[in-house]
Parts: C-alpha cells; structure tokens; sequence
C-alpha cells in the first residue's frame, strides 16, 4: 500500500468515526429526549389524577360534613311544627321520606367519591367493604384475598383501590364472567395485585386506543404514578388476568 492509499483509508477511517459518533449522539440524545417527554407525560398526568382525587376527597366531605348534618336539622325543625290536619301529616310524612332519601344518596355518592372505610381502616378493608356491599346487579362472584398487608400510604393507595374498583366494573359491565378472583400479596418489596375473570376476555392493546378506553387508560396512568407495572394477558376466552406490581417503596413517600 502506498503513501497515497494510506492516507486516503486514513481520512475515510476519521470521517466515519466522525459519521459514527453524530450517529451515536444523535440517537443519544433522540433517547434522551423521549425519556423526558415521558417522564413530563407521567408527571402531567400524574399531577391531573392527584387534583382529582383532591377534589373528590373535598366534595366528600362537604357533603358527608356540611350537607349531611343540615338536612338531618332540616328534617328535625319540620318535626317539631304544630300540625293539626290529617292532610298536613300525610304531606309531612312524604317530606320526611324525601329527605331521607336524599340523605341516604348523599352517603351513597360521598362514598363514591371518596370511602370513609378507606379513610378510617385502609385498602383492605374498603375493597372488603365494597365487596360485601355488592350492588354491582349481577351473578358475579367475588372472592378477594390477601396476605399481611403493611400500611400504605393513603395518598398513593388510593390509586390501587381505584384500580380494584375499575377492574369489578368492567368485568361486570363487559366480561360476561361468573367469577372474579382478586387476590393482594406482598413479594420481593412489591405489592402484587392479581385479578382474572372467567369471562369472555379482550384485546387489550386494541381497545385501549379507543377513544372510550378511558378506563382501561386509567389502570396504567394509576399504576404508573405508582412506579409500577401492569401486565396484561387475555387467556383466550377464558377471561382476561391483570397482574399489578407496586414497589412498597411508593407507599412509604406518601
Ligand atoms: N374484563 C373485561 N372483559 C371483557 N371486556 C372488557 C373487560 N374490561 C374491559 N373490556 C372492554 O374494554 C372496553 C373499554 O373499557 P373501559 O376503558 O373501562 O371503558 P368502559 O368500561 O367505560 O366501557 C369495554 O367497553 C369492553 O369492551
Ligand atoms: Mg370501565
């Protein structure tokens, strides 16, 4: 190889190193990017979900704290009116059944919003709870377990039992099942969450993209501001499996 030669494989060599590390940068930096677009995305989301929760807490309280107490006074003041006719009575009577009615939604919807079981005695018992107090109108069967469940944070174990929440609805509402298994462990530092219903399954990828997969939506954005991970299986008409890993690490920040 002559002088020539050498110094041209010489320069080719230097100009695709150069080539090679823009490639690398960029592609670095594409990464980089991507991975804060994502982490913004998370936190953007994360911020929305918390303001809701905050809100859905406040609303609870006011009307289980303000509204609950003036009606209940409401009902007492009318109570002590001097009536005289029968037809005066029979109103009064109709009244008092109205206004209980509104009292016992009231609890309803703060409950909703935000259950005082939760607040009082954790996950555990809310799920239970829920369970027990089963007006989900349907056949469905549920059977919840757990082991040892430390106590977690109220702030990030909301999300979970939204998610739990979500996971009973639909599989009322969609999977056509008899039986929905529920079960809250703890192992290697995680919380795991698993859930498989007997039902018709579906495809998850697909019908997340809907537009109407907000619910669907929701179980990933909750298990993401929670640092975890969400597998998905839909066992081929034999129901869908969701598994949930939330290290206990998250809880203990809250
Ligand atoms: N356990 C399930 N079994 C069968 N289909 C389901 C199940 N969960 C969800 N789906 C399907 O996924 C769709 C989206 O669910 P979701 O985002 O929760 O919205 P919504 O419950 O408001 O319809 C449902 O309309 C249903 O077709
Ligand atoms: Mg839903």
């Amino acid at each position: 190889m002559d002088a020539y030669q050498t110094s041209i494989y010489t320069a080719i060599l230097i100009a695709s190193i150069i080539i090679g590390a823009i490639i690398v940068y960029f592609v670095m930096s594409m990464i980089r990017q991507q991975r804060r677009n994502q982490e913004l995305y998370k936190s953007k989301i994360s911020a929305e979900v918390n303001t809701l929760e905050k809100e859905r807490a406040r609303m609870a309280s006011d009307l289980h704290d303000e509204m609950g107490p003036i009606l209940s006074s409401v009902k007492l003041k009318m109570n002590c009116l001097d009536i005289t006719s029968a037809e005066d009575q029979a109103q009064l009577e109709k009244i008092n059944e109205h206004i209980d009615t509104i009292i016992l939604r009231m609890r309803e919807i703060s409950n909703d919003l935000m259950p005082t079981t939760f607040l009082r005695k954790g996950l555990v018992a809310a799920i239970e709870e829920s369970i027990a107090n089963n007006d989900f109108k349907s056949d469905l069967q549920i059977r919840f377990t757990h082991s040892d469940i430390p106590e977690l944070g109220r702030e990030k174990a909301i999300h979970l039992y939204r998610i739990i929440q979500e996971l009973i609805h639909n599989t009322v509402k969609h999977a056509r099942a008899t039986t929905l298994s529920l079960e809250l462990s703890v192992k290697n530092n995680k919380i795991v969450l698993t859930s498989a219903d007997n039902g018709i399954g579906f495809n998850y990828s697909n019908r997340v993209n809907e537009s109407k997969g907000f619910g669907l939506r929701s179980l990933l954005s909750r298990t993401e501001i929670m640092n975890g991970e969400m597998y998905v299986d839909n066992r081929r008409g034999k129901g869908m499996e969701y598994v949930f890993e939330i290290p206990l690490e998250t809880f203990k920040k809250s």
